[in-house]
């Protein structure tokens, strides 16, 4: 059969080793690591960090609550994978880039779920972190970050619950304790649960990044673990430069270094042949930042950071004044660049909507029609009592035909679902994903109303379809043979635009 991705047989096969502790190909032993760090580690900042000599790259901080109202997106015109909230704000971008080597940081105080999040994510990341080292109101009032480290039964059941059921490697990163010997106690209860390595700020919750970092702690901590130990807290103490990350892991007895502050300022730390100047980075940053579709705020923020002593300067002024994307591009003379990705993405954007407005019509090996159309089902377009699904019944028995067939297709990484009608030797699908099979049956019941030309929405029924503009849909043939149906769709489309791209909510470029 000519369906597009087999996404139910690939997703069986990884569930059928649910269970199993799977071995994974990221090792976190004798690695340079990019701390997670809030707002400043979205993708531009974590590729760009991966071209300079970065093995692995955190995500920053993302709170479970957050994530889990998230739907994921595969973004065909980013090439990116998308966990995009409610409103359209995208919560975690990633792509195929950084798929070895990204690890998803979460909060959380909650073994379910945290297990929740980690299931949704664990498809498109390398692995999986446990923030327990946040001091800030926000994380530990809810019980999170460095408030964890006060119930070490607590950090075992999250643990656990995820080394025993999560396919990629778990791991959490920590602060240290008051005294020597609970701080050894917590790590050998973190270790128990099977992590594949433990990341160490080697500073206490109530020390300030200021304070001087306990080197000489996370070396007893690496002397007394199995299990790589990533040493961190060294920006500006230690390290300034490259060659300083060895002195640092020499220092603390650590498997692997992992840099924050030092990567915020200038992400080029990760360089062995050293630094380039704030500028190289700024450029290369905004290229990422523009072909990704970074937000511009974040954007403006990630380069504030680089600029940080130098907010003074012409550009650090025109930087705070800028409102967009394109805006912030023209100061380091890159609007040229800007203007035609942006250009290159919209043609993009155009021929996908055009292409989703066409039913595809293709001959299956079985000499059955599948009819295809990328049509999300929407409840407030119909009147209760006249969903398409309902319609079709009645149509099917009006024309004397035989009673529709719906055959369902699950995607499970994120609980999707597609229908395939089948009437009279003729199959109807919509190409939308949906969140329940119900929706899903409604959206191919809509495109075969469609192509039959039998659909009535609500608006239709009450007089009132010609507020809404007329639009056409394309019928393509595989014979190449072209007729035109028209529908009352052109309100949506312009919603579904925006909804589908994922590349702008409140920023204008
Ligand atoms: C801007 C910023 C944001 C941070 N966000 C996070 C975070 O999301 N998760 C986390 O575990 N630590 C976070 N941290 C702490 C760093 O990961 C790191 O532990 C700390 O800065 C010490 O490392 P350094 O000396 O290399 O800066 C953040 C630090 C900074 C400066």
């Amino acid at each position: 059969m000519i369906l597009s991705v087999n996404y139910s047989t690939k997703y069986v096969m990884s569930k059928k080793v649910k269970g199993m502790r799977m071995s994974t190909h990221l090792s976190y032993a004798d690695k340079l690591i990019l701390a997670p760090m809030v707002r400043i580690g979205t993708l531009p900042t974590r590729l760009l960090a991966l071209d300079y000599g970065a093995d692995i790259v955190y995500c920053e901080e993302i709170i479970d609550h957050k994530l889990i109202k998230c739907r994921r997106v595969e973004n065909d015109i980013l090439n990116t994978v998308d966990f995009v909230e409610i409103d359209g704000t995208v919560v975690f971008r990633t792509c195929a880039k950084e798929k070895d080597q990204v690890v998803f940081q979460m909060g959380t105080a909650d073994p379910q779920r945290a297990l929740k999040v980690a299931k949704m994510v664990e498809s498109d990341v390398a692995g999986i972190d446990v923030n327990m080292g946040c001091p800030k109101d926000y994380s530990t009032k809810g019980g999170m970050g460095a408030a964890l480290l006060q119930h070490p039964e607590k950090i075992k059941q999250i643990l656990t619950t995820l080394v025993e059921n999560v396919k990629k490697p778990v791991t959490c990163k920590v602060r240290i304790l008051p005294k020597l010997e609970d701080t050894l106690s917590l790590v050998h209860v973190i270790e128990s649960t099977g992590v594949a390595a433990l990341a160490v700020h080697g500073r206490r919750k109530e020390e300030r990044p200021n304070d001087p970092v306990h080197c000489d702690v996370i070396k007893v901590i690496s002397e007394s673990c199995s299990i790589p130990v990533i040493a961190n807290g060294g920006s500006r103490d230690i390290i300034k430069s490259y060659s300083d990350i060895a002195a640092f892991r020499r220092l603390t007895g650590a498997s692997s270094a992992m840099i924050a502050r030092e990567a915020q300022w200038n992400l080029s730390i990760f360089r062995k042949e050293g630094k380039y100047p704030m500028e190289k980075v700024i450029r290369d940053y905004l290229r990422y930042a523009v072909e990704y579709d970074n937000y511009y705020t974040n954007t403006k923020y990630c380069i504030q950071q680089i600029l940080h002593e130098d907010m003074e300067t012409d550009a650090g002024i025109a930087l705070l004044k800028a409102r967009s994307l394109l805006e912030i591009c023209a100061i380091w003379g890159m609007e040229d660049f800007c203007q035609n990705t942006l250009e290159r993405r919209q043609k993009l954007i155009d021929a996908r909507d055009e292409d989703r407005r066409t039913v595809k019509r293709r001959k299956l090996m079985d000499g059955s029609v599948l009819h295809q159309l990328y049509q999300p089902f929407k409840t407030k377009k119909y009147d209760s009592e006249k969903f398409p699904k309902v319609q079709l019944f009645e149509v099917c028995k009006q024309r004397k035909w035989p009673k529709p067939v719906f055959s369902i297709e699950e995607r499970l990484p994120d609980r999707r679902f597609q229908c395939i009608i089948t009437i009279n030797n003729d199959k109807y699908q919509s190409t939308a994903w949906e969140r329940s099979k119900r929706a899903a049956e409604h959206a191919s019941s809509t495109v075969c109303l469609q192509v039959i030309g039998e659909l009535t929405r609500s608006s239709e029924k009450e007089g009132k379809c010609h507020s809404l503009e007329r639009s056409e849909v394309n019928i393509s043939h595989i014979n190449g043979d072209q007729k035109s149906i028209t529908i009352c769709d052109r309100k949506e489309k312009t919603s579904e635009v925006n909804s589908q791209t994922y590349c702008t909510k409140s920023d204008t470029r």
